[in-house]
């Protein structure tokens, strides 16, 4: 009996090794870039509160009403300004994804730099957008250059 234990003791302890290595290694296999979760989960809940009704649960859009935010090529392509459309709404046209819209976005004046940055958090890792997290001094900058 006394034997049966010195021999299993060294196994369970490789067995917990093993098991406890693994769990960080899968944490960096589903994230292909470092995002800040706290951020992304407040985003979500706002993106749910003031942007959904128009961007949609997926982010879709409605074309050629409203635009899609998943896989927009003008979101991507330009953080900065996105945080200005977000703060003081966009006239356009603009084109996306080679649609035209036209139809105005209102600005959300209420939000601070902290939400917009969780909401662009969200939005741009979500549905296949991959973009790395946005900080509340990435949207302080942004919003001074807003209409420059
Ligand atoms: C009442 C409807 C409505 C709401 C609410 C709304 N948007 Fe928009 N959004 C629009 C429209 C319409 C446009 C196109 C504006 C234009 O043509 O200049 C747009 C454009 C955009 C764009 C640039 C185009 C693109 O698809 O990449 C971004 C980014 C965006 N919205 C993000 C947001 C975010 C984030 C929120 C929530 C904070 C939000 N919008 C809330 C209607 C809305």
């Amino acid at each position: 009996m006394r034997l049966y234990h010195i021999l299993i003791l060294p196994f369970l302890i490789l067995l917990a090794s093993c098991s406890s290595s693994s769990g960080e290694d899968k944490g960096s296999f589903t994230l292909p870039t470092q995002v800040d979760m706290k951020s992304y989960n407040e985003g979500q809940k706002l993106y749910t509160n003031y942007c959904k009704q128009c961007h949609q649960d997926k982010g879709q859009g409605a074309p050629p009403t409203f635009p899609p935010l998943a896989k927009s090529d003008y979101l991507m392509a330009d953080r900065a300004r996105a945080a200005c459309i977000i703060k003081n709404g966009s006239e356009g046209p603009i084109t996306v994804n080679g649609q035209e819209y036209r139809l105005k976005m209102v600005g959300h004046n209420d939000l601070t730099a902290q939400q917009i940055a969780d909401i662009l958090t969200f939005v741009t890792n979500s549905w296949g957008n991959e973009g790395g997290t946005m900080k509340r001094e990435d949207v302080v900058k942004a919003l001074e250059g807003c209409g420059k």
